[in-house]
């Protein structure tokens, strides 16, 4: 297994991520959500490979939950444990700071991520009819919920 490096991000990084951001997602964010998240204080934290910024994570802190915003993995390195390694740092790093569990909204259809979040433990807590935009409508959100 491979391993990388996990450091905060911060707004010199911004280029990068929206890269990445804008490469990976249907439906990207914007620099600009990106910065309100680094002003309201939400952990930003990137993997790196030799340096380079391979995927982040977007977390917000509500008391002892910690809500995942944003899991992103740059395509070019899909499917090789990063994603997998973001969500271990962050259980370690909300552990640590007495959370008590992580809580995340993901799109019905995104096989992959609900693939991954199962896989680490997240159940289905909930279900938001027609949440997000999609080509042609609306699509669906789970709620998904991991007790640390
Ligand atoms: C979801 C995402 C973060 C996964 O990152 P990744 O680095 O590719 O995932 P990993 O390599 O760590 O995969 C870990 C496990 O997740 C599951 N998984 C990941 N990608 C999958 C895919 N395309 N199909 C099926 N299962 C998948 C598998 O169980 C995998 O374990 P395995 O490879 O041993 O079978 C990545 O696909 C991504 O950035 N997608 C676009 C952005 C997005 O949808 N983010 C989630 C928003 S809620």
């Amino acid at each position: 297994m491979p391993t990388w490096d996990w450091a905060a991000l911060a707004g010199e990084d911004l280029p990068e991520i929206v890269a990445i951001e804008e490469a990976a997602h249907s439906y990207p964010w914007s620099e600009a959500i990106f910065e309100d998240c680094l002003r309201a204080g939400y952990r930003l934290d990137g993997a790196f490979s030799r340096g380079q910024l391979i995927g982040y994570s977007v977390v917000m802190s509500v008391l002892d939950e910690r809500h995942l915003l944003n899991l992103c993995v740059d395509p070019a390195v899909q499917r090789r444990g990063v994603g997998r390694f973001l969500l271990e740092r962050l259980f370690e790093s909300a552990r640590a700071g007495g959370a008590r569990c992580v809580i995340l909204e993901v799109r019905a259809g995104n096989d992959a991520a609900i693939a991954l979040y199962e896989s680490a433990g997240f159940t289905e807590i909930g279900h938001r009819k027609a949440y997000y935009p999609a080509p042609g409508g609306r699509e669906d959100a789970r709620v998904m919920r991991c007790l640390l």
